[in-house]
């Protein structure tokens, strides 16, 4: 078959060799890449979507109505190689009949020990202590230098009780944490009995926790969720992590929190924006560690996506179900 009669793959960076070695066995359709490990350039996904099929695409693309209108009609398929989706204009991929997949459950592990190894990182202060022994702020053992706090006895308060956050509870549970709490759009009876957890309020969840963790998807409704309201109610000597979407917190909001005491120290796996900028006030922070957007990154987790995000499209194309479709 020519390649004018095969039907167009775009797919907007290199992925990991699974993905890329599926990808390279799909010869009856025309596959263009943009060969590289950097992001896409905007005119060049532009270009390069031009007459696509499919669209196999990352979340530091931004999937908008010009890049819909750029490919035209014949696209039909949308496969994201990530859970989260908010990067893609679900509207307009919605009217316009494009089917999208995603990548759920393939990364649920990986994220969840990030997500733990951030939490202890944070509460344990870390970091300062790794920088102490290197500037030779380590003199002698002393009661109370570099003191933080554990997770025995705790509250920890878990917004989105998904995959994701019912499997860092699990690994929370062995810690010896006296209480879980969550929030979602609405209760989730089986997850929750799993960990003995209550379905709280916002208002609680900050009130009542030691350690708040965000593994909730970005909406309307969870974008600014943690802000300076929900700030000031939590408690002095209470702890942030997040491992899901940067914009779930203010970070304006959270700046002032960590400075002024408000609360005690902050983890974030995900930032506003990606990357943050190297002179952002968050980064002057000893209170604060901020990692680069790494939950999901073991070398198993990223070929399991790439394959399941090549499946996904595939399938797709070929008019049948996809193992990952999300439902619009
Ligand atoms: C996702 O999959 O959405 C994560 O944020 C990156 O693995």
């Amino acid at each position: 078959m020519s390649t004018s009669e095969q039907k167009k793959i775009f797919v907007t960076r290199r992925i990991p060799p699974e993905g890329q070695k599926l990808l390279s066995q799909a010869d009856s359709y025309n596959v263009k890449q943009w060969d590289s490990d950097e992001p896409i350039p905007r005119d060049e996904l532009i270009k390069g979507v031009v007459g696509a099929h499919g669209l196999l695409c990352l979340l530091s693309d931004k999937i908008d109505q010009e890049v819909l209108d750029a490919a035209g009609p014949n696209l039909k398929v949308v496969s994201t190689l990530s859970v989260g989706f908010d990067h893609l204009c679900v509207e307009e991929i919605k009217k316009r009949g494009i089917r999208v997949s995603n990548t759920p459950n393939v990364s649920t592990e990986a994220t969840a020990e990030l997500t733990v190894a951030l939490l202890l990182t944070t509460c344990r202060r870390l970091p300062e202590a790794i920088e102490e022994v290197k500037n030779g702020g380590w003199k002698t053992w002393s009661p109370m230098w570099l003191c933080g706090a554990g997770l025995s006895n705790s509250t920890v308060g878990i917004i989105g009780l998904g995959r994701i956050g019912l499997a860092v509870a699990r690994r929370l549970v062995p810690f010896g944490v006296k209480r879980f709490l969550y929030t979602d759009f609405q209760e989730i009876p089986d997850n929750a009995k799993e960990i003995n957890a209550e379905y709280v309020s916002n208002d609680k969840i900050a009130e009542d926790s030691d350690f708040v963790i965000v593994n909730c998807c970005l909406t309307p409704e969870t974008e600014g969720l943690c802000n300076k309201d929900f700030f000031r109610r939590m408690k002095k000597t209470a702890i942030l992590i997040n491992t899901s979407r940067g914009p779930v917190v203010n970070q304006e909001d959270l700046h002032d929190a960590l400075t002024s005491g408000q609360i005690a120290a902050a983890g974030l796996d995900v930032t506003t924006p990606e990357p943050i900028p190297t002179d952002h006030p968050l980064l002057s922070l000893k209170n604060c560690v901020i990692l680069p957007h790494i939950g999901s990154a073991t070398l198993d987790a990223r070929n399991a996506m790439s394959v399941l995000t090549v499946n996904n499209l595939l399938k797709g194309l070929a008019g049948e179900p996809m193992p990952c479709e999300v439902k619009l």
